[in-house]
């Protein structure tokens, strides 16, 4: 399997496509679909690693999953109580969401789950949703609050009343999914809203939550029901086509039947307070979620200081964010943004250093960067090599900045592209990217 992405430079994105579905979405599915009394029925699952390395998962704890084929899956639901131990640990590959989930469901049950990672995931911290979990009465043991994370078994949790310090969606779904098992109510509170696909999830099960400003609450002890899942594109996957077609002169791009929650949809804002050119067609709602098709068109970008309350709504997106920035007249200021370097990889110094490699002025800052945009028709950046380290969203944000490039772009250890958007190479070169599979 080649291991890099030769970018030629220039061109531009047109045409009519979809990514495929959304990570947060197809994780969340298999994991409450497998503790439903009865059968779900899921579409436009994402074929991609992460979301495999869930279906595997809950294949070791006794589930029978079919699938996936052509974005379908079905999931013969265990009811609550009904998982079984794994004789082996429980290997969650690349995905950070899939473990910290898991480590909550996991802890609510009776019997003890060891649960691995890659090399990216085993240097992730964990006591984010550890320590809240403990207060719950869940006990652990971490390699210095990283993985392998040993859970025993639980002897009885109890409800809590979490104030999170940081906004993070899977810590706030970790705790919930804990909550589910544990006696009386489970709160958490979130210092910035988060994408709320578990509490909507929940409710398609029927499990009765309650929110209440930015706390949202659930009773222990409630049964899921099953229920049938339509996964709408992912608009993390989308946000590197909004920003190429942006960036690139003369493109004019449909992308289908992107989700457009509104916990997830920071991107759209900051693009277009950049002033981008992002039409919502034909918005609807599917199974609980919002979905619309969207049109983008090339425009001037300019810098911007990117609102704060905006950072968490658009948390994966900011690598390719930064190639927007990189393109834009004048100056773009991103700051309360340290979740990125804890991340697949430090997204703050990996998007720097490429940023530098490619000779746009970014300066990394702890919580953020600051970079200097190029205006004018003509290349924004140089061509060069880029180590994404095994970062997916790294990888695919410097394949986009390739249609500014002045000469081709060489992208090192880019086989993680696979976790989130498999196929992401075919279908770039369908909407026009000059992109190529190559060893290096
Ligand atoms: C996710 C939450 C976010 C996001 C990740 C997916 C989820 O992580 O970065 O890609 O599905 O809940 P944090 O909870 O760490 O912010």
């Amino acid at each position: 399997m080649p291991n890099a992405f030769r970018v030629a430079p220039g061109g531009s994105l047109s045409g009519s496509i979809r990514v495929p579905g959304d990570k947060s979405i197809s994780h969340r599915s298999i994991m409450l679909g497998a503790l439903a009394d009865g059968v779900t029925h899921v579409t436009g699952f994402l074929e991609g690693a992460d979301a495999i390395s869930t279906m595997n998962v809950f294949r070791a704890l006794g589930v029978k999953i079919e699938g996936p084929e052509s974005g379908r899956v079905v999931v013969h639901g265990v009811g609550r109580d009904g998982l079984r131990p794994s004789a082996t640990p429980l290997d969650c590959g690349n995905a950070g969401t899939a473990m910290r989930l898991l480590i909550g469901l996991l802890s609510g049950q009776g019997f003890e789950s060891t649960l691995i990672g890659d090399e990216s995931l085993t240097n992730r911290p964990m006591r984010r949703v550890t320590d809240p979990l403990a207060q719950m009465g869940a006990k652990f043991e971490t390699r210095d609050g990283k993985p392998p994370v040993r859970i025993h078994a639980a002897t009885g949790l109890k409800g809590i009343d979490y104030q999170m310090p940081m906004a993070s969606a899977q810590v706030k779904s970790a705790v919930l999914l804990a909550g589910l098992y544990a006696q009386g109510e489970t709160s958490v509170s979130e210092p910035a809203p988060t994408r709320d696909h578990t509490e909507r999830m929940l409710a398609g099960f029927g499990v009765q939550l309650v929110r209440n400003g930015a706390t949202v609450s659930l009773q222990g002890g409630q049964r899921l029901k099953a229920t049938d899942i339509d996964v709408p594109a992912d608009i993390s996957s989308a946000a590197f086509f909004l920003v190429g077609a942006s960036i690139a002169q003369g493109s004019d791009l449909l992308l289908e039947h992107v989700g457009i929650n509104p916990t997830r949809t920071g991107i759209l804002d900051i693009l277009k307070l950049m002033g981008a050119d992002i039409e919502l067609l034909n918005a609807r709602e599917v199974g609980g979620e919002p979905v619309a098709d969207l049109r983008v068109r090339s425009a001037p970008l300019r810098g911007i200081e990117v609102p704060r309350d905006l950072v968490p709504l658009a948390i994966d997106e900011f690598p390719v964010l930064f190639v927007a920035a990189a393109c834009a007249s004048g100056r773009t200021v991103v700051t309360g943004a340290e979740e990125l370097r804890v991340k697949e990889s430090d997204r703050i110094a990996v998007m720097a250093d490429g940023l530098k490699a490619l000779g746009v002025s970014a300066l990394p800052t702890p919580d953020g960067m600051i970079i200097e945009g190029r205006h004018g028709p003509g290349p924004v950046f140089s061509g060069g090599q880029i180590d994404s380290h095994g970062d997916h969203r790294i990888a695919m944000a410097f394949a986009m900045a390739s249609l500014r490039a002045s000469a081709s772009v060489l992208i090192r250890d880019t086989l993680n592209v696979a976790t989130s958007f498999p196929g992401f190479d075919r279908l770039a070169a369908r909407a026009g990217l000059q992109i190529e599979l190559v060893d290096a």
